[in-house]
């Protein structure tokens, strides 16, 4: 049975600001209701304020009423049809940054390659982060470049690369299929040091059991939501064995998705857990045993 907010918790909201009960059921308590209308206030012209208050009372994800959501140092552009970036995926792409930078630096060149990208938010963060962190007076050698199946976010994708500073790459292309992309990264002369990904990771009868959040079911897309093993395994043979890279990160939900994907790799494989600071599961993180992303470990809680 769903708990239900008290009354007085909305006749409070309204003394604040006739606006300020619409975001109530959205955002469960007053700190954070407040905390959205000051978002739309300061983001949103007057005249818009009190569609936005409507929509956030029907649960309409506030980062598509206000068209971005903030990722690190970055505003990822956010629109209906492409998944919200999340707090989650920022953290790991930060910890990730940390660990790559001294590898990236070492190199010439160095290419990474983000599958399922939707907004291109975590190829943007790389990017971003490597790019800045190393030596200002070394030419820029980090390359990326995300895939993803979606028409739509491929495009929301583009935009979001034309407003940072330093470019990523988006191509269309689904990962079971991967001749296609290939075939673009070879025109491209790119070649993918290093793979992560945050595939669609929720398993069907999961994202149908109705505790489910009905705000991300109702109003983001299904197609970067639902999937499960099929993902990791297509991820492993037809991207990781073939491209010979020797490191990556995927995201998931479940530690049965990582045991999974640990049962695919080779004997030559080391690879952990990596917990988000909320101690949920969050990223299985792989690399190749005595080579030089072994300083990966530092990712992870478990390793295997
Ligand atoms: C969980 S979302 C991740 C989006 C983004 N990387 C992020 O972290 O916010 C999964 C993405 O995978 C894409 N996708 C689903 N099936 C795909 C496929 N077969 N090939 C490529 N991309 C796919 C969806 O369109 C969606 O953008």
């Amino acid at each position: 049975m769903p708990r239900l907010i008290p009354q007085s918790v909305y006749r409070l909201a309204a003394k604040h600001s006739p606006l300020l009960p619409y975001f109530i059921p959205a955002c469960h308590n007053l700190a954070a209701a407040k905390q959205e209308l000051h978002w739309v206030k300061q983001e949103l012209p007057e005249t818009q304020w009190l569609d936005a208050a409507r929509l956030r009372k029907q649960h309409y994800p506030l980062q598509y009423i206000l068209g971005t959501q903030p990722f690190g140092e970055l505003d990822i552009r956010c629109k209906p049809g492409v998944l919200i970036p999340r707090w989650e995926t920022e953290e790991w792409v930060l910890q990730l940054a940390r660990v790559l930078s001294p590898i990236v630096e070492s190199k010439q060149n160095y290419g990474i390659l983000d599958l399922c990208t939707g907004t291109g938010c975590i190829p943007l963060l790389l990017q971003h982060e490597l790019g800045s962190t190393i030596k200002q007076s070394k030419p820029q050698n980090v390359r990326t470049i995300g895939v993803d199946i979606s028409p739509l976010a491929v495009e929301l994708a583009r935009k979001n690369s034309q407003t940072t500073v330093l470019p990523t790459q988006f191509v269309q292309g689904d990962v079971f299929e991967p001749q296609t992309v290939m075939a673009s990264m070879h025109e491209m002369d790119f070649r993918p040091d290093f793979i992560t990904a945050n595939p669609p990771y929720i398993p069907r009868k999961q994202f149908e059991a109705s505790r489910f959040e009905k705000s991300v079911k109702q109003h983001e897309p299904e197609l970067a939501l639902v999937g499960d093993s099929e993902f990791y395994r297509t991820l492993v043979e037809k991207w990781i064995n073939p491209m010979r890279v020797q490191g990556f990160v995927f995201e998931l939900g479940e530690v049965h998705q990582c045991e999974y994907t640990r049962d695919l790799l080779g004997n030559d494989w080391d690879c952990g857990i990596l917990y988000d600071s909320n101690s949920q599961v969050r990223c299985v993180v792989g690399w190749v045993k005595g080579g030089e992303y072994e300083t990966l470990r530092g990712l992870c809680q478990k390793v295997y």
